[in-house]
């Protein structure tokens, strides 16, 4: 059985972002609280479409693997923010990339989005279907937000990240995972105002994201640490054998919540929520990618991820690294230019919530 290699790495980060600070104009918080609630310092705001980040972070990847974007098989593009649902947005990626060869899917699992992409991809190429595929994971988590209410809006942010696989006869890329649904309580967090329930006869209004925080929080530090004892058990692995921790970037506490139940030390976790908010899906892609270029992924390093996510799904991911930590080529794709702050790409989005607010 051939395995999938992660051969080609990339990211988008939209270049606007809002500070704590800034946040703190639009809904009644402070820098102080959401530090030190969260761990996040800012927060990215996409001038694009979720279409144009997935198809830069896909070009940076493509390069990065030294692969002809048209021996492609399969894009698939995890996310809960497509740009446009029919015709799916991975079409519009595979079109922007010149991936003419592949076929193209969106796939939604929330946060646990990129891990059940990936889980997937792989095994397209194990079962001997295809060869190569390029696995995205893209947000436009600030289109979501309701900008009238702090406990959501200081927590959201955009961007995508992508890898590439392709199909090869030694050990490594995803050797051991586990993906699951506690659909009983799916209700704890979900997104209001969208989907094909609503009577879209009426005015529909700001979309909301709704959530109890506390309960969340424990069941993903549950979810995720069991999820991870698991995937070491099938694996056979032992704590001492993960190199790297790339875990979804929701909350730096249940960063250290999963760090702590896992004993894993600081040097070895991937952090990079300070940036950019929970960026759903995108987070685990953008962190891995960054854990390359940072030098914590090493040849051959033993990779432990996890998500938990609206479903409320869950995964964990055993990922071998390969040989080479250093991209093949280096795509110069790149966003048009951003002529807005952050805080004047959301501005009349701010305006639409709080005038749609009972006073
Ligand atoms: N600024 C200031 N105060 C705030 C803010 C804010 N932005 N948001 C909430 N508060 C207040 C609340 O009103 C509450 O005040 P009260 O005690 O006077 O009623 C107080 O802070 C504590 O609120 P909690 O919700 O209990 O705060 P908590 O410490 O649990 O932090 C948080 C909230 C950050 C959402 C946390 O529960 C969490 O990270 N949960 C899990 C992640 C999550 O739910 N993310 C949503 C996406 S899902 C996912 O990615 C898995």
């Amino acid at each position: 059985m051939p395995y999938a290699h992660i051969t080609g790495w990339g990211k988008c980060i939209p270049p606007a972002s809002i500070s704590n600070d800034e946040i703190s104009e639009i809904v009644d918080t402070t820098d102080e609280w959401i530090t030190t609630r969260t761990g996040i310092k800012a927060r990215r705001v996409s001038h694009v479409s979720t279409a144009e980040l997935a198809s830069v972070a896909a070009k940076h990847a493509i390069s990065c693997a030294g692969v002809d974007a048209k021996d492609i098989d399969l894009v698939i593009l995890a996310t809960c923010t497509p740009s446009t649902v029919v015709a799916n947005t991975a079409s519009l990626v595979q079109k922007n990339i010149g991936a003419t060869g592949a076929a193209a899917m969106d796939t939604n699992a929330a946060c646990s989005g990129f891990l059940y992409a990936l889980q997937a991809a792989t095994a397209q190429i194990q079962a001997g279907m295809i060869k190569k595929a390029v696995v995205i994971a893209a947000e436009r988590m600030t289109w979501y937000v309701n900008w009238a209410r702090r406990d959501s809006a200081v927590l959201f942010g955009d961007g995508a990240g992508a890898v590439v696989l392709e199909a090869a006869e030694t050990p490594a890329g995803l050797l051991g995972t586990k993906t699951g649904c506690d659909s009983e309580d799916r209700d704890i967090l979900h997104i209001t105002n969208f989907g094909s329930n609503l009577n879209k006869y009426e005015p529909i209004g700001p979309s909301d994201l709704l959530f109890e925080g506390r309960e969340i929080f424990k069941r993903a530090v549950k979810g995720m640490s069991e999820a991870c004892d698991d995937v070491l058990e099938q694996a056979n692995l032992k704590l001492d054998d993960i190199d790297v921790l790339v875990p979804h970037q929701a909350n730096l506490r249940i960063i250290q919540a999963i760090q702590s139940r896992l004993k894993v030390n600081d040097e070895k976790v991937m952090v990079n929520i300070g940036e950019y908010g929970n960026t759903s899906a995108a987070t685990i892609a953008i962190a891995l990618c960054e854990a390359v270029e940072q030098g914590l992924i090493k040849p051959h390093a033993n990779i432990m991820s996890a998500a938990f996510g609206a479903g409320l799904t869950w995964a964990a991911s055993y990922i071998k690294w390969g040989e080479r930590v250093t991209p093949i080529a280096v795509s110069d794709a790149t966003l048009p230019p951003c002529d807005k702050t952050g805080l004047e790409l959301v501005a009349p989005a701010v305006k639409a919530c709080k005038d749609a607010e009972p006073s």
